[in-house]
Formats: C-alpha cells, structure tokens, sequence
C-alpha cells in the first residue's frame, strides 16, 4: 500500500515541484514504484520539471470521469520504469474537481504504488484541500523569508485543523553565503515558527535551473549539493535515519527534531 505525500505551500514558487519531481525521482532510483501526480490544475509542470512533457493528451480529471485507465493516462520515466507520472488538466478550472473523486482515484491506485506524491498548487484553495484530504503525509515546503515562513505556519495551521496525522518541512533555496554572513534568518527559527519536524533544507543552486531546463531533476546530476539534499529527504521519507545537512558546523547545525 502506499503512502501518500501531498507536497503544498503557502507562498508560490518556493519549489513545491521541483521537490516533487527530485523526491520522486530518487525514490524511483531507490527502487520504489512511485506516482506522480500533478495536481496544479491550469498551471501544471511537473511534466517539464521531469522533462516528460507532450507524452500524454490524458489527464486525472479523465480517469475520475471513467474516460480512461490509469495505465493509460500515466507517462512513464525512460530513466526509471517505477516512476509514472499523472497529468493535471490543464484547461479545466479546479471547480471542475469532485475532491471526493480525486479521494476515491488516490485510494485506488494505492495497492500498486509504494508512494504517490501529489505536487499542489501554492496556498490553502482547493488543491491543497483535496491533495490533503487524499494524503497520509503533508510536506510543507517553504523559503527562509519571512513571508514563506508566515505562510508556512498558516499551512501547517490549517493541516491541524483539517487533522492532518503527519507533516515535514523543507526549507529550500538556503543561500549558504548569506548563511555563513549570519545575513539569513536562523534555520531553528524557522522551525520553531512553523512548529512541524523539518525533513530537509536544500541550498539555492544553479544546478537546479540547469536542471529544469533539461528536464533533467537534480539528483540525477553529478556534483549538485541539491541533488544530494534531495536524496536524502527520499532517504528519510522511506524511514532511514540520515542526518540534515551542515550548512555552516559554527551557526547552522540543522537538525530534526
Ligand atoms: N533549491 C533551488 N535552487 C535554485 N532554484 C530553485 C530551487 N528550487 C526551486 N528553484 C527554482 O524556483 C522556481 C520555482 O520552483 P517550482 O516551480 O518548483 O516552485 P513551486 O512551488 O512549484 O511553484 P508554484 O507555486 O508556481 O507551483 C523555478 O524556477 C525553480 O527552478
Ligand atoms: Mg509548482
């Protein structure tokens, strides 16, 4: 069976489907049957971000509408055959989605996957609602400014008022030289503001836009510490015990809690 990862945000563009697309990709390298589903409807791209775009005319709208099979719809990764992703519509409006529905899709590929990760449209509408009603897991993903922090507590605010059994936290694009300069707000702050156990804190990187620009995720590449810090919150998602990074040993030791 498997679990269910809902990726969210308050902020736009902190990097939900980058972390989508590298978490899912790694997890895929590890050996694990992974499904990916975009669930910004309107404005997918984890299909680009996976350079797995222009594969399929099919999206979840047309399986919850009984108009295809998931087998069907899916792209699957010429990489990795354990990684499949599923399309969001993109010229539907997320009105147009029954949550219940999305539910019930979820709950029915569960027995074939070992993790299915759904990357959500930034803030607290429907997408993130129907995402995290579907999910085991909430992985909020914020940056170390304090109007992604802010937004990342209201998050984490309404996963427990909706009940939410689980949440983590990424903190991405950490500038390690303002880090080293003292000039960033301190990673326990952070942690402490938003109150959920951090699973990751991935550094800003240009290999990410090289990356993205080849459809090519990050932990794919050799040499990128943003690969590397991807892997391992695929490491931890899995349950391994992996240490986060040690941005700076003096001022920054990062830590779960
Ligand atoms: N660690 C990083 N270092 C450098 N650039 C990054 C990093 N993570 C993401 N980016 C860049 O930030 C931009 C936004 O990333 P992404 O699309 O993954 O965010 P998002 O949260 O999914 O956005 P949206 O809210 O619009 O769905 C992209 O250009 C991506 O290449
Ligand atoms: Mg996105």
């Amino acid at each position: 069976m498997a679990e269910v990862l809902a990726i969210v945000s308050g902020k736009g563009g902190v990097g939900k489907t980058t972390a989508a697309a590298n978490i899912g990709t790694a997890l895929a390298a590890m050996g694990h049957k992974v499904l990916l589903i975009d669930a910004d409807v309107g404005l997918r791209n984890l299909d680009a971000a996976l350079g797995m775009q222009d594969r399929s005319t099919y999206h979840f709208l047309d399986i919850i509408n009984n108009q295809c099979s998931l087998e069907k719809a899916i792209v699957k990764d010429e990489r990795y055959p354990g990684l499949a992703l599923l399309l969001a519509p993109q010229f539907n409006s997320i009105d147009d989605i029954d949550g219940r529905a999305f539910k019930r899709m979820i709950n029915s590929f569960k027995k074939n996957h070992d993790y299915i990760l759904i990357d959500c449209a930034a803030g607290i509408g429907k997408s993130f609602e129907m995402a995290c009603d579907a999910a085991d897991t909430a992985i909020i993903v914020a940056t170390p400014d304090i109007l992604s922090i802010r937004d990342a507590d209201r998050v984490a605010a309404m996963l427990e008022k909706r009940g939410a059994d689980k949440a983590f936290l990424i903190i991405n694009k950490i500038n390690v030289d303002m880090v080293k300069k003292g000039d960033m707000i301190d990673i326990d702050t952070i942690v402490n503001a938003v109150a959920v156990s951090l699973i990751g804190a991935v550094p800003l990187d240009e290999y990410i836009t090289i990356s993205i620009n080849k459809g090519k995720p990050a932990v794919l590449l050799p040499k990128s510490n943003t690969g590397v810090a991807f892997l391992n919150i695929a490491k931890r998602i899995t349950g391994a015990k992996v240490p986060i990074m040690k941005l700076n040993k003096k001022r920054f030791f990062l830590k779960r809690r």
